[in-house]
């Protein structure tokens, strides 16, 4: 089967104050990391980039321009996708995602899964929250055992992620999309150090987790 890999860097990194995924880090840049995992899985790798984009494609094998939400950027990747039987979603922001994880959520959609994220146990506890008056105050203890967090890369079966798209605008993940249209998505067990870089203190927890390695 034929996979596809689209990685995300078209956003505007408000959070970091600047394009985040072209910062350096460990003599690349954090979209050089990412599409060079992506390869560990996928034999064409389309990179999404700002309009403004003036680099050398970061390794991708083809370059499109993304659009105002993360979704529609997915969408930009996703036409040039030919006919690939799976397309592996990658924010460019996760520079350290392992090749593994990539081969487990691909490998989730070949044993026949409709999608295959990863996810990570919480270990903090969780309240829901409501307001009462001026204060907020807690409503529940949440029963943290049903509850995960999600990272990328997130594998899909190309049609069924594409329809997906189609009948939806917006989601803060592929998953969501799917989910919302009855498809079967197992997830994998994430990783830890697939930290994503939201502000700048996350390139030095990214930066040691390179050095160890
Ligand atoms: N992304 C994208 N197109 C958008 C928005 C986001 O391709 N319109 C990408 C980002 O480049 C990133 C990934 O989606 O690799 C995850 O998004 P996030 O971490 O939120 O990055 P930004 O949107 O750039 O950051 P912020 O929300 O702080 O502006
Ligand atoms: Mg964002």
């Amino acid at each position: 089967m034929s996979v596809a890999a689209i990685v995300v860097a078209a956003g505007q990194g408000e959070r970091f104050g600047g394009p985040k995924q072209f910062a350096v880090l460990d003599h690349d840049s954090v979209t050089g990391h990412s599409v060079r995992a992506s390869r560990s899985v996928a034999e064409r790798v389309i990179l999404v980039v700002p309009m403004n984009y003036q680099g050398h494609g970061e390794g991708a094998d083809a370059v499109v321009v993304g659009g105002s939400t993360r979704a529609a950027s997915v969408r930009a990747g996703l036409l040039e996708c030919g006919d690939v039987d799976v397309v592996v979603v990658h924010d460019a922001a996760r520079p350290m995602a392992s090749a593994a994880l990539f081969q487990a959520v691909v490998g989730a959609v070949l044993a026949g899964a409709d999608g295959a994220i990863p996810g990570l146990a919480i270990t903090d506890t969780v309240k829901r929250i409501v307001r009462d008056g001026e204060a907020t105050v807690v409503g529940e203890t949440v029963a943290r055992d049903e509850l995960v967090t999600v990272q990328t890369p997130q594998a899909f079966r190309r049609e069924l992620l594409e329809k997906a798209h189609a009948a939806s605008d917006d989601a803060t993940d592929d998953a969501a999309l799917v989910e919302a249209i009855g498809g079967r998505v197992v997830v994998v067990a994430g990783e830890v150090d697939n930290v994503k870089i939201t502000v700048p203190g996350d390139l030095l927890k990214a930066s040691a987790i390179g050095m160890k390695r």
